[in-house]
């Protein structure tokens, strides 16, 4: 018999095909977000599930889904998953690492050109029509990127892969700290310097975060770090919600602390917290980092690798899943 799975949000449809070519599936063509009783009683009778960042699998919805086997996340970060307690019960989780990293470094680092050179800012005024005439030293002057000191914190795949960019694309000095330093010959790669987070924090003229989200790392950016930041700084955050104070941020902003934000990922998202929005300096986008139609095609096709490989039939039995 089939293996049944459920797939909680809509997909490529040619994805959805292959995932219907090895399994029994339920998904979500409406692509409605379900609250936690309702994606209990869609899991039911299901081994295996292709979740996202919007659900919480955690002990309660285990407990309510004994039959579960697989949790196969489309995503590199997998915080609305309790590993602890899919480990207990003897449930396997997968994420998609590698297949986003230079995506979402691409992503970062425009994200963090639009809130240096003021892009949106700038076309926001010019939409309403507020364009009057064309100002040589005030109208958004921002501070450049090439050549500055790119401050990044969390040193993984995607951190380095920003790094590099920063390095060897635009002549940057890069600076960063992480739970641990990398070896000599991966920060020659990606042209790093290792500092301790007060250092960089200093030092840096745009801070980039692009740490995991965990009990340990929340507020990680709060109004004590905001302050020891340069006020011609900015930050950006394209990691997860949390890892920011965002009220501290928003305040940050209005008072002058720092110069910028640039945040794609929010404590609450898809809910802002309306100090966010009450300020200009600021660039908002909702969770793209890693929105090109190749990854989140490359991610939804690992997922589905993972789910055959974690299930343990086809092509990939055996396998050990990412
Ligand atoms: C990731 O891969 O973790 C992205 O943030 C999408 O959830």
């Amino acid at each position: 018999m089939r293996p049944s799975v459920l797939a909680t949000r809509a997909t490529f449809p040619d994805i959805a095909d292959r995932l219907r070519a090895h399994f029994d599936v339920e998904d979500n063509p409406a692509d409605t977000v379900w609250t936690p009783a309702e994606l209990i009683r869609h899991l039911q009778g299901k081994q295996g599930v292709m979740s996202t960042g919007s659900e919480r699998i955690d002990a309660t919805l285990l407990d309510a889904c004994p039959q579960l086997k697989a949790v196969c996340n489309v995503g590199v970060g997998y915080n609305n998953v309790d590993v602890a307690a899919c480990t207990a019960r003897g449930v396997l989780v997968t994420n998609t690492p590698d297949v986003l990293t230079e995506t979402t470094a691409d992503f970062g680092f425009a994200l963090m050109l639009a809130t240096a050179r003021r892009i949106t800012e700038s076309e926001r005024v010019l939409r309403r029509g507020e364009w009057t005439k064309t100002g040589i030293y005030d109208m958004f002057v921002g501070g450049d990127v090439h050549g500055a000191t790119l401050g990044i914190l969390g040193m993984g795949r995607i951190g380095r892969a920003i790094a590099r960019r920063g390095a060897m694309g635009f002549g940057m000095r890069v600076i960063y700290h992480n739970r641990s330093q990398l070896a000599a010959e991966a920060e020659a790669e990606c042209g790093a310097r290792y500092v301790d987070k007060a250092t960089l924090l200093k030092e840096a003229d745009h801070l980039v975060l692009v740490l995991p989200y965990s009990p340990q790392s929340h507020h990680a950016i709060g109004a004590a770090e905001l302050a020891q930041m340069k006020p011609t700084a900015t930050l950006t955050n394209i990691a997860r919600g949390g890892i920011v104070d965002d009220a501290a941020l928003a305040q940050a902003l209005r008072e002058g602390t720092i110069a910028a934000a640039g945040l794609d990922v929010f404590e609450g998202e898809p809910t802002l917290h309306p100090d966010l929005l009450a300020v200009s300096n600021i660039v908002l986008t909702p969770h793209i980092g890693s929105a090109s139609v190749q990854t989140r095609r490359a991610m939804a096709a690992l997922t589905i690798d993972n789910l055959i490989a974690a299930l343990g039939f086809g092509p990939r039995a055996g396998k050990p899943p990412t």
